[in-house]
């Protein structure tokens, strides 16, 4: 018996989740993570031999794939070069993949890398202790078990999984739905996580209870399409993403609030005017149009035009007057002209964006449009993009510099470079650095909400100054 198969029959495996995607990747990873440790394993800590490696993949963008295999290469050599310094028996970590190129290239990845032992799907990671168990069972009788599992299951996995833990990050996901019926004909989100499925509301209240008493003031709703929630409410009702948040909104120790990632279509009224009426509402916005062309969004099967896009951003500026904007852009998909484009740049510049995400297109596998025979050629593709980074650089240092002098109160969460310096985010999620001395005003040592002047803006981050706190405002 080796090291590693001595300790699993002790403590657990020694355990990393490496998340590599999105925010509802990132939230999946965390309750991988959590599952793990309520079924006896434990995270590895700096310079500890690792046991388990779970990669959480992203499926969205580019050589997704590819990425993976060289990645468990790498760690496939690595322990390698670990054996034959004579560390000792075999100390090769399993490795699972877990996310959207599970679900997408399955049984492939067994084919493609030696090296995995798991291919565990978005929709069944709530079985990965088990499977676990079998793969460790498996290795106790000499013999080595691969598993795939990338089935779409009958049963809610949140039901299945632990609830969360006692201590939890100021600031906290918490996914509301998953899955898309848009078929954006670029997307393989579809594909990937399957149908749209709203969880009910009273999973969802009862978990930002437990994510507030572990400590939450800010819980962001997450969701591919998070703004076509519709979860049942206990009366058999149907609740939408407007009365959930007024729910969420009455938990007194929460502070803030807010969702991603919206589809235009489903930016309902109700929505609209939450920003307006609901103070814990953030004053923020991420609501990605792609393209500012008619054509192009026609044949990204978006089912908008560029003008409903605006006059939606007109309707929430008319609810919340300072909201800040941000959004996705694709640039060179088939068939995109320059005339396709410049449509593109002058929509930029009439929401003017506080910040925003820009990609070049990548044919995914699958997808209408990979298919498509006019493809843009990389060199127009890579220039356009430098271009729309450039304008949306500019947009974003002029919201930053517009915000000078205002008085806010925001989230500070990490420490940074200097001592006394908190980084943090404020309610329109500029990131913002903030001095606060050697005596921060939050008993927190994760940090807390603290009022500020913003004094500095800079292209990507603003700078804050503490203002005055009275002894009250420290204990709320
Ligand atoms: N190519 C480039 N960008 C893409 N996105 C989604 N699919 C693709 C693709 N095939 C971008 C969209 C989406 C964001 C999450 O990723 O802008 O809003
Ligand atoms: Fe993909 Fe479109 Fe669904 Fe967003 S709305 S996840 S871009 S298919």
């Amino acid at each position: 018996m080796n090291d590693s198969e001595r300790r699993s029959k002790t403590d657990g495996l020694r355990y990393q989740v490496r998340s590599f995607g999105c925010q509802m990747n990132v939230y999946d990873s965390e309750r991988m993570s959590e599952l793990l440790a309520a079924a006896g394993h434990r995270p590895a800590g700096d310079g500890d031999e690792v046991d388990l490696i779970v990669l959480n993949t992203c499926h969205i963008r580019e050589k997704a794939a590819e990425k993976v295999y060289s990645e468990v290469g790498r760690i496939a050599a690595a322990a390698r070069t670990r054996e034959e310094r004579g560390r000792g028996g075999t100390s090769r970590p399993l490795i699972a993949v877990a996310g959207c190129v599970a679900q997408a290239e399955g049984e492939e990845i067994l084919r493609r890398a030696p090296a995995v032992d798991l291919v565990i799907g978005p929709q069944t990671y709530h079985r990965l202790a088990d499977h676990l168990d079998r793969l460790l069972h498996a290795r106790d009788r000499g013999e080595r078990l691969r598993l795939v599992d990338t089935a779409f299951p009958a049963e809610d996995k949140f039901t299945q999984l632990p609830s969360r833990p006692t201590r939890v990050p100021l600031s906290a996901f918490l996914t509301v739905q998953e899955g898309c019926d848009k078929f954006c004909s670029f997307c393989v989100v579809p594909y990937t996580r399957g149908a749209e499925v709203s969880r009910p509301v009273s999973a969802v209240v009862e978990e930002a209870h437990r994510l507030v008493e572990a400590g939450a003031v800010e819980i962001t709703l997450i969701g591919q399409n998070v703004n076509a929630y519709h979860g049942q409410a206990a009366d058999g009702r149907q609740v939408t993403l407007a009365e959930l948040i007024q729910l969420l909104a009455e938990i007194p120790a929460l502070h803030r609030i807010r969702y991603t990632t919206s589809h235009p279509r489903d930016m309902s009224a109700d929505l609209i005017a939450a920003h307006g009426a609901i103070p814990k509402l953030m004053p923020y916005l991420h609501l990605p149009i792609q393209s500012g062309s008619d054509r192009i969004l026609k044949a990204m099967n978006r089912r908008h035009r560029a003008q409903d896009y605006l006059r939606i951003i007109e309707q929430l500026r008319n609810a919340r007057p300072d909201i800040a904007i941000s959004g996705d852009f694709i640039v060179g998909f088939p068939g995109e002209t320059e005339e396709d484009f410049a449509a593109t740049l002058a929509l930029v510049r009439a929401v003017g964006y506080a910040q925003a995400y820009s990609f070049k297109y990548s044919p995914r596998p699958g997808t209408p449009a990979a298919e498509a025979d006019n493809q843009v050629p990389e060199p127009v593709k890579a220039e356009r993009l430098a271009r729309l980074q450039a304008l949306l650089a500019e947009c974003q240092e002029t919201f930053n510099q517009a915000s000078i002098g205002r008085k806010v109160e925001v989230l500070l969460d990490r420490k940074g470079r200097h001592p006394g310096q908190w980084l943090g985010r404020t309610p329109h999620n500029q990131a913002i650095h903030v001095d606060l001395g050697t005596e921060p005003p939050f008993a927190d040592e994760r940090g807390g909400l603290v009022k500020v002047e913003i004094v500095k803006a800079g292209p990507h981050s603003v700078a804050g100054r503490p203002l005055l706190q009275t002894r009250d405002s420290r204990a709320a």
